[in-house]
């Protein structure tokens, strides 16, 4: 338990030791968060719970909070396990307490547990008196599931925004002001290029909607990271930039590669970038060796982006291929592209690799380089000029 504010407590879970969430999808290199929050006004509501293997050490510390039959609401931001997880062993002990949630929330939660809890659907502008302060409920679909919402507490001028504007970084100092700044952005930012980048739209009309009520605020508090409590303005100023077709001046490279051949070639064309634009960041990375994800940010925050693999068994290399496929999902925009790679036989993989490439929404070169066995002088000389190309298009 930790108090944010006279009436306010962070009941949650910090995860030092998550290192992939989603399954395998997210690799949370600085652990995460589950943030749940009980408002003791003249009613006690509880605002979300953490994720099912933290449920019985959760319900045992909040009942060592206080008397869990003095909870009288309980509110559902967002159904996924990560935040309703240790709901079951909750109602087992409150099974009439009612729940507030949107529409899709009841779906969600019925489909998660199969249960019949007094389920209460709230919608954009419902509120609940709950004493000296009003919640207000706001629908946020798709940010980052259809059943998301937003809740803010009156008297506290906080916004709860479950996923929204979350993190995942562990930390026990738990506001903003209080950590590294630099590991904040970074993983704020990964956490809004991996997770939110399909919802941009949904994420800039949802921000003017909420920023159109004139609402004070002091604080978000997210279900994931820290609480936004130093000017929590700055991370919705930074998720309508984020949100707007974000670029950085920036070049990546990405490239798997067997015996070094399509590596040459991506160094090539990075010295070919450099040769004429000494002001854009280049970045270059074998994705067979990286984190997926963090190589996703960095696509996040370039202009242009080269993506390289040799040919095998007709195809793609794995390692391409499979962020090639997240990408695809994330559908980033105004970003240009082209294709390279080697081959011993058949050749297919630059021609799959720029299809791949229109399909994530990239604007394409024709410029596809492909080498047969290792790239020769006249290959070096082709990356080189590619790299000069895509320089002078980053001016
Ligand atoms: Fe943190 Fe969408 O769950």
């Amino acid at each position: 338990m930790f108090k944010i504010t006279d009436n306010v407590s962070w009941v949650g879970k910090i995860d030092w030791e998550l290192r992939k969430f989603h399954g395998e999808e997210y690799t949370a290199n600085r652990g995460s968060s589950y943030n749940s929050y009980l408002i003791r006004d003249k009613k006690t509501v509880l605002i979300d719970t953490v994720w099912l293997p933290f449920s019985k050490e959760f319900v045992a510390d909040l009942k060592k909070e206080i008397d869990l039959k003095t909870i009288d609401y309980i509110i559902v931001n967002h159904g996924e396990v990560d935040h309703s997880g240790a709901l079951l062993d909750l109602m087992m002990e409150i099974p009439e307490t009612p729940i507030y949630c949107s529409k899709k929330g009841v779906e969600s939660l019925k489909g998660h547990y199969h249960t019949d809890w007094n389920l209460n659907i709230v919608k954009t502008g419902d509120t609940l008196d709950i004493g000296e302060g009003t919640l207000t409920f706001l629908e946020a679909p798709m940010l980052h599931w259809p059943d998301t919402m937003f809740t803010y507490y009156s008297k506290d001028a906080i916004l709860f925004s479950n996923d929204g504007f979350g993190q995942h970084y562990a930390s026990e100092a738990m506001y903003n002001d209080k950590v590294d700044q630099s590991e904040l952005y970074q993983e704020a930012l990964k956490y809004y290029a991996n997770i939110l980048t399909p919802f941009s739209a949904q994420v800039t009309r949802k921000i003017k909607e909420i920023l159109g009520f004139n609402l004070p605020l002091k604080m978000i508090c997210p279900s994931h990271g820290v609480i936004w409590r130093d000017n929590p303005a700055q991370i919705v100023e930074q998720y309508l930039k984020w949100a707007d077709n974000y670029q950085e001046n920036q070049v990546t490279i990405i490239y798997d590669t067997m015996w070094d051949g399509t590596g040459k070639m991506a160094q090539a064309i990075s010295k070919g970038i450099k040769s004429v634009n000494d002001d854009v960041v280049i970045k270059q990375y074998n994705v067979g060796r990286s984190d997926m994800n963090d190589v996703i940010s960095e696509i996040f925050k370039s202009k242009f982006v080269l993506a390289g693999s040799p040919t095998i068994n007709k195809g793609i290399l794995s390692g391409l291929a499979g962020i090639l496929e997240v990408i695809k999902g994330l559908q980033f925009k105004n970003k240009k592209a082209a294709a390279f790679g080697t081959y011993g036989w058949s050749g297919e993989s630059p021609a799959l690799i720029k299809e791949e490439l229109k399909k994530c929404g990239f604007d394409v070169l024709d410029d596809t380089i492909k080498s047969l066995w290792n790239p020769n002088e006249e290959v070096i000389g082709s990356c080189m000029d590619l790299g000069r190309k895509v320089g002078e298009l980053c001016k």
